[in-house]
């Protein structure tokens, strides 16, 4: 009998998501198997909302359907979409709102260089100040889980940015997330909040494998805001690769434009096309689309 129900489900269910993204425009995802990513290191400052957005941003240029999921009561990665703070998180996990009063699409000149044909679809959850009571007012660990399974077949990759205090909701999120991608400087406390971070996953692991899911994978590591001529940063990027080996992905070097676009509202992939910093962002997205197999 179930079997028979279940197909009518997801029928109606797909057709409830589809309405978020209008009548013109029918949304399937490319492949059909939704990858979550989450960006994590329990610092702040270390480039977590940088490469969450940019990521995100590169692969819906690259033609894909992407949901970042603000998970950062600061609303940072709303906030460099140019999207205004707003409970979308919360609204999602404690109200039980609907996908499509929550979700709220990018323009692409926000995002895209100038005048680029985008052929994907770029949306946010957005956060505020709200999120953080989220632990607080969710007692079922699946919560994230449960709700960003209704996009399976509707959007290709969903990147949540995190906070770097740890919280539940950190917890909630692990149990939802395929791989994760840790951005760190190459500095001491940078070390120090990534190696929490990394404990942190592996405190999860037995949750996961009790009810089935599978290893919570390390997708890579990323040294940001790396200086060259910074004798101690290339001292702790060898001390990094001999740790981590092949995890540890290209270092992102320091660039004020990174700044400069977030001032504006705009991604350094609209602002500054032709820069170095967004060539070093697109070796990060190659690397994505390629671990994801997408
Ligand atoms: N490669 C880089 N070179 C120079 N500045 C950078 C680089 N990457 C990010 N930044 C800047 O560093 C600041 C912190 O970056 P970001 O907000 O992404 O870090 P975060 O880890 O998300 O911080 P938080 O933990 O507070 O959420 C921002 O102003 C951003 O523009
Ligand atoms: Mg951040």
């Amino acid at each position: 009998m179930l079997s028979c129900v279940y197909p009518l489900f997801v029928r109606i269910l797909t057709k409830r998501i589809l309405s978020v993204f209008g009548e013109s425009s029918p949304y399937i995802s490319r492949k059909n198997t939704m990858k979550i990513i989450t960006l994590i290191n329990e610092k702040g400052g270390v480039g977590k909302t940088t490469i969450a957005v940019h990521v995100a941003a590169g692969l819906a240029i690259r033609g894909y359907k992407v949901i970042i999921a603000d998970a950062d009561p600061q609303g940072h990665a709303t906030l460099c979409l140019g999207l205004k703070k707003e409970p979308g998180l919360y609204d999602l996990l404690v109200r039980s709102a609907p996908f499509r009063d929550v979700l709220r699409a990018v323009p692409p000149e926000r995002y895209a260089p100038p005048g680029h044909p985008i052929k994907g679809q770029l949306y946010v959850v957005p956060s505020n100040v709200e999120t953080r009571s989220i632990p607080i007012q969710i007692s079922d660990a699946f919560a994230v889980a449960d709700r960003f399974k209704e996009l399976e077949g509707v959007v290709d990759v969903v990147i949540f940015d995190t906070s770097p205090t740890p919280s539940l909701l950190h917890g909630s999120i692990y149990l939802a997330t395929d791989a994760i991608l840790y951005p760190t400087k190459c500095e001491f406390l940078s070390f120090d909040g990534l190696v929490e971070s990394f404990n942190h996953r592996q405190m999860i692991q037995p949750t996961r494998e009790r009810y089935g899911l599978s290893e919570l994978k390390v997708m890579g590591i990323i040294p940001t805001m790396f200086r060259t001529s910074t004798l101690v940063h290339q001292e702790n990027l060898n001390k990094l690769r001999a740790k981590y080996g092949n995890l540890v992905w290209p270092e992102m070097y320091m660039r004020t434009v990174w700044a400069e676009a977030s001032t504006v509202g705009r991604l350094v992939f609209s602002f500054a096309p032709d820069s170095s910093a967004s060539r070093d962002m697109w070796t990060i997205v190659d690397r994505v689309e390629m671990e994801l197999a997408l």
